[in-house]
């Protein structure tokens, strides 16, 4: 297997797992504060600072983990610096796209927690994306898009519903998560 499809892979980590990790840390201050917008929440309860802090701290050192165990045979970036810049981006990246898609999901008048497709799977994937790519959009050329990264970021994007639909059933047979979605 080329070097560069598990480099994209592996880098990719952070992003993935940082949803997985609000669940765990969430729960404690609510984003919005109960503001509403037009007769809809902004966000909902679902979405807290402890969440989004929480996950992207804990996502990035589970990044800078692998960075440490990883990097020197896959090149992802390089460490210490900007690599680390580049795990929390991506962490924190998710972490933004879910809240857009929560954002999105009361402006379309659904409850919190209420099963969305496409938008569930997808919104996390999006905000990391397009957040590494306007912070780093070299970085994010080379790994995705050249050197076999490209086949990793279609596998990403193909897999991404399987990969979420398991952490998620995981989340819930553990009790950390309401819903298996
Ligand atoms: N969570 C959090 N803060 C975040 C993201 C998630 O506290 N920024 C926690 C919340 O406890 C949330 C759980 O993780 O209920 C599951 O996340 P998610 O499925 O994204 O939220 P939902 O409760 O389903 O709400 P929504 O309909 O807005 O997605
Ligand atoms: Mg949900």
């Amino acid at each position: 297997m080329p070097m560069g499809f598990v480099a994209a892979v592996v880098a990719y980590i952070p992003a993935l797992i940082a949803n997985s990790l609000a669940v765990v840390f969430g729960g404690r201050c609510i984003i919005d504060g109960g503001r509403e917008l037009a007769g809809r929440r902004i966000l909902g309860d679902g979405k807290t600072w402890s969440g989004l802090v929480g996950g992207t701290l804990s996502a990035a050192l589970v990044g800078i983990v692998l960075a440490l165990l990883f990097n020197p045979y896959l090149h992802m970036y390089p460490f210490p610096l900007p690599g680390i810049y580049i795990i929390v981006t991506m962490a924190f990246g998710s972490l933004l796209g879910d809240l857009f898609g929560s954002f999105v999901k009361r402006r379309m008048g659904r409850e919190r927690g209420a099963k969305t497709p496409v938008l569930d799977q997808y919104d996390f994937a999006l905000g990391s994306f397009l957040l590494t790519y306007i912070l780093f959009p070299g970085w994010t050329r080379t790994i995705y898009m050249a050197n076999g990264g490209w086949i990793a970021l279609i596998s990403i994007i193909l897999l991404i519903p399987l990969l979420h639909r398991g952490v998620n059933i995981l989340g819930y047979r553990l009790g950390q998560k309401k819903e298996p979605w």
